[in-house]
């Protein structure tokens, strides 16, 4: 087993669209999802208002304003030396509406230039298909993935910048995250992920499992036409990857570890083995759910299997057995600290380990390539005013996490035997924060002058991580 990264590895950044490119009424763009959220904070829940409203703040209309700057930032990333990048499409910018039968030309037209923009500077495209955005007439129409009837919005769109971008992108993955609309207990997920607003009183449950089905149907009919288009494509999966570890060796505890876990693996499991799980019964009884599969869909799912697992990797967390069923401490039912480990300012468990038993999980179960699609550390930064250093901020704590992190990677390449082939750094410049909607949650090595408000120069700059993660790449993860 080689004890390096392999020679191509695919070390880059991470974004989406709607997190940093602004511009939300340029180029035909359509309303989407992001752009009814508005601002928030760590204390403070973004609202989902009906439609833009006067009075409220909404982060996403600006972003940092990537739209007219790519050039900028892209010639940055190469500076770093990222191999790859990976971004989303709005897909409101093809499809205003998301329902139309031709799609906006100008909107096709700026992808065009950014993805040849990226290949001139030697960086790969990765490419998220939805990125917890959809098209809000879906929304407001449709009622989002409720209805069955976005199968065939999702792949008229995927179908359409598949033949459009043949030659330009290799690597898709296709819904963001798919899986954390499984929190039903906090609605702006069942809204990013599926276009979904609660009803009074309605099972939630119910609703989001319904529309998960539609979504893995969706997946997997895009899988299909993808390889058509261009059997050369490697189409992916995304799922939020949070490990679950049992709180003691109570074999109770092991137990609530597994039940906990089907939330995760469920997903992998369709999308990799292209069946629902054995488990998956029992499971939706447990929940109250009845998913309504129509003649075809069983096909459907086994011919779309994906080529490889990404996920996005921010922290582990513990359950206990003994938390009744009101315990929501660190996320979820029965959800506990976990006194081993430190936490983020947001409240995020940094466990550079959790990403190592991920990886050889993962690998055990599935025998699939792995690639990171997101890993980094949200902190508030401290701009260095008085020029005292030759970088613009001192963020030797996020050097700390990545470090820590990439190492673990490295181990579960060289010693456990996992086949994973790219680590992209999330927010590699500072962009909207998604669960708050703060622009002062920075992830970048890259600063952006933007405070909460929206104001600022929108001047870009260099942090001490940039010029760390410049080296990490030239030595390709030999110098960490
Ligand atoms: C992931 C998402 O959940 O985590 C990103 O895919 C998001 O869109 C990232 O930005 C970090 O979360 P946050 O809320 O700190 O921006």
């Amino acid at each position: 087993m080689s004890q390096k990264f392999p020679e191509h590895f695919l070390w880059g950044g991470a974004v989406a669209a709607h997190q940093l490119e602004g511009a939300y009424r340029e180029g035909g763009r359509g309303l989407s999802t992001a752009d009814v959220m508005t601002a928030g904070s760590a204390k403070q829940p973004r609202i989902i208002t009906d439609g833009v409203l006067a009075g409220y703040v909404y982060p996403n209309h600006q972003g940092i304003d990537f739209y007219h700057r790519y050039r900028e930032d892209i010639a940055l990333f190469r500076e770093m030396g990222f191999k790859c990048f990976r971004t989303s499409i709005s897909w409101s910018r093809i499809f205003p509406n998301g329902d139309e039968e031709e799609p906006n030309e100008e909107g096709l037209q700026f992808y065009d230039r950014l993805f040849d923009e990226l290949l001139a500077n030697g960086i790969q495209p990765v490419v998220t298909l939805s990125h917890f955005e959809i098209p809000y007439h879906l929304v407001k129409t449709y009622g989002g993935f409720r209805s069955r009837k976005l199968i065939g919005f999702f792949l008229h769109y995927a179908e359409t910048v598949f033949t459009r971008y043949r030659d330009k992108v290799k690597y898709w993955i296709l819904f963001n995250e798919i899986n954390n609309q499984t929190d039903t207990s906090r609605p702006i997920f069942a809204f990013t992920n599926s276009g979904i607003l609660f009803e009074e009183g309605e099972n939630r449950e119910q609703v989001v499992w319904q529309a998960i089905h539609h979504e893995l149907v969706a997946g997997a009919m895009a899988v299909k036409r993808g390889h058509e288009i261009n059997p050369d494509f490697k189409i992916g999966c995304m799922v939020a990857w949070v490990p679950i570890y049992p709180e003691t060796c109570h074999p109770a505890d092991m137990l609530a570890e597994v039940d906990r876990m089907h939330d995760r693996y469920f997903f992998t499991d369709v999308y990799v083995r292209g069946h629902y799980p054995g488990y998956a019964d029992s499971m939706m009884k447990k929940k109250g759910v009845f998913i309504r599969m129509e003649e075809g869909d069983a096909e459907i799912l086994s011919e779309g299997t994906v080529d490889y697992i990404s996920l996005s990797y921010y922290m582990s967390s513990v359950v206990s057995h003994l938390e009744d069923t009101d315990s929501n401490e660190r996320g979820f039912t029965g959800s506990v600290d976990n006194p081993y480990l430190k936490y983020s300012d947001w409240g995020w468990a940094i466990d550079p380990e959790g990403l190592r038993y991920t990886l050889d999980t993962l690998t055990e179960r599935y025998e699939k390539p792995i690639f990171i699609a997101e890993n980094g550390f949200g902190a508030y930064d401290k701009l260095d005013e008085k020029g005292e250093h030759s970088y613009a901020v001192d963020d030797s704590y996020r050097i700390n996490y990545l470090q820590e992190h990439i190492r673990a990677v490295k181990e579960a390449i060289t010693e456990d035997g996992a086949d994973v082939f790219g680590f992209t750094i999330w927010g590699c410049i500072d962009v909207v924060s998604f669960t708050t909607g703060e622009l002062s949650k920075r992830y970048g090595m890259i600063y952006v002058d933007i405070d909460d408000a929206g104001c600022g120069t929108l001047a870009r700059s260099r942090k001490k991580s940039f010029y760390w993660y410049q080296n990490v790449i030239r030595t390709n993860g030999e110098e960490v």
